[in-house]
């Protein structure tokens, strides 16, 4: 495995890589949902690229860029056991050298949700992630479905852009009580992290009633809502209903959308998403990053079209446990009442 701090030694490897590549950009503090994205590079390209890089230019003033956990040796360790080819983990100054000036902007998809909440956000998601595709310049790239806007806004990207790049998004991976797997759960104190399972909750139970017929978007959006109030820690910053291509808040579900919402854990602000429509679905594993999974194993993951509801699916993982598990793995405008995700 390559450690490339550097762009020219970056470069230098993927002109000696005649299959495909593989890439998987990431902000490191590497867990379960990084992993997965690049088990999934592995097995479908002949080389596999991840960067490590804390990409200051989609951090707001007031966000935790300076605090943003790192660890580079671990991080190092786990992509090692992964087989990985080439680690990128540039400085600041390699990526944004004195008087870098460009940036990409994707427009209006990238100033709803989390763009509204975070002005910039997606510009500086959208500039870093132009930048490591010409350097890296990668077959396909792999992204969660967790950040499900990012999603949306790296294929606007690719296609306005005509970037040659096929974006693979994999479904998002939950510890076994539903909570999303983010190195920002780090910051949670033990009483947050006992409540913040309720997201995921609230996300199943719109989810339920979707199921049942209901197509409201408000009303699915008013159910995550109630949900979560019963949960006084939790400020919900936005739920959001909105149309999977564009991000325009929808309000009959009549089209592939996602649900996604953010909230504040005290200082702690998590994102987690849901959608309908298309192929993909969450999968329970636990979040402990650890040695790559057994050949063969990866099918017994318990995996469902948008979040199940939280006691269906522990009952599922009760009697399905997952390998990581058993190896004893340590329309109108969303609703925003407060006013930091990837
Ligand atoms: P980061 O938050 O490190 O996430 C890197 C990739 O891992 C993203 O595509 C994210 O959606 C995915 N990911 C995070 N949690 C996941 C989970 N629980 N299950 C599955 N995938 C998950 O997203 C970023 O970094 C940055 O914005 C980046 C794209 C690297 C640009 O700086």
């Amino acid at each position: 495995m390559l450690v490339a701090e550097r762009i020219e030694q970056a470069r230098a490897w993927r002109g000696r890589i005649t299959g495909s590549v593989g890439f998987v950009p990431t902000m490191g503090y590497l867990h379960a949902g990084h992993l997965e994205l690049v088990r999934r590079a592995r097995r479908e390209n002949d080389a596999v690229a991840v960067s490590i890089f804390v990409n200051p230019l989609q951090f707001g003033p007031d966000e935790d860029f300076a605090r943003y956990p790192r660890d580079l040796e671990r991080d190092l360790r786990l992509l090692r056991d992964e087989r990985v080819d080439l680690v990128f983990a540039p400085g600041v100054e390699e990526i944004y050298p004195p008087g870098f000036a460009t940036a990409v902007d994707v427009g209006p998809i990238g100033q709803r949700l989390e763009g509204a909440s975070r002005p910039g956000h997606f510009r500086g998601v959208a500039t870093v992630v132009t930048k490591l595709f010409m350097i890296v310049q990668p077959q396909r790239a792999y992204f969660g479905w967790k950040d499900a806007q990012q999603v949306v806004v790296i294929r606007k990207l690719v296609a306005d852009l005509a970037i040659p790049v096929e974006i693979v998004a994999v479904p998002t991976v939950r510890e076994e009580d539903g909570l999303a797997c983010s190195s920002r759960n780090v910051y949670l104190s033990p009483e947050e992290r006992r409540v913040a399972p309720a997201l995921y909750a609230a996300l199943a139970r719109a989810r339920a009633l979707w199921q049942e017929g209901e197509r409201d978007a408000e009303t699915l959006r008013q159910a995550v809502r109630t949900s979560l109030a019963k949960e006084p820690q939790i400020r919900l910053d936005y739920v959001s209903v909105a149309d999977a291509a564009t991000m325009e808040e929808l309000a009959v579900v009549d089209r592939p959308a996602i649900l996604s919402l953010a909230a504040w854990l005290g200082a702690t602000r998590l994102i987690d998403a849901g959608r309908r429509g298309g192929a993909g679905a969450p999968a329970y594993r636990g979040c402990a990053a650890t040695s790559p999974a057994p050949r063969g194993h990866a099918a017994t993951l318990l995996r469902t079209s948008w979040p199940s509801s939280a006691a269906s699916g522990l009952r599922a993982l009760r009697s399905r446990r997952c390998w990581c598990a058993c190896r004893g793995s340590t329309g109108s405008a969303p609703d925003r009442t407060r006013g930091s995700g990837a």
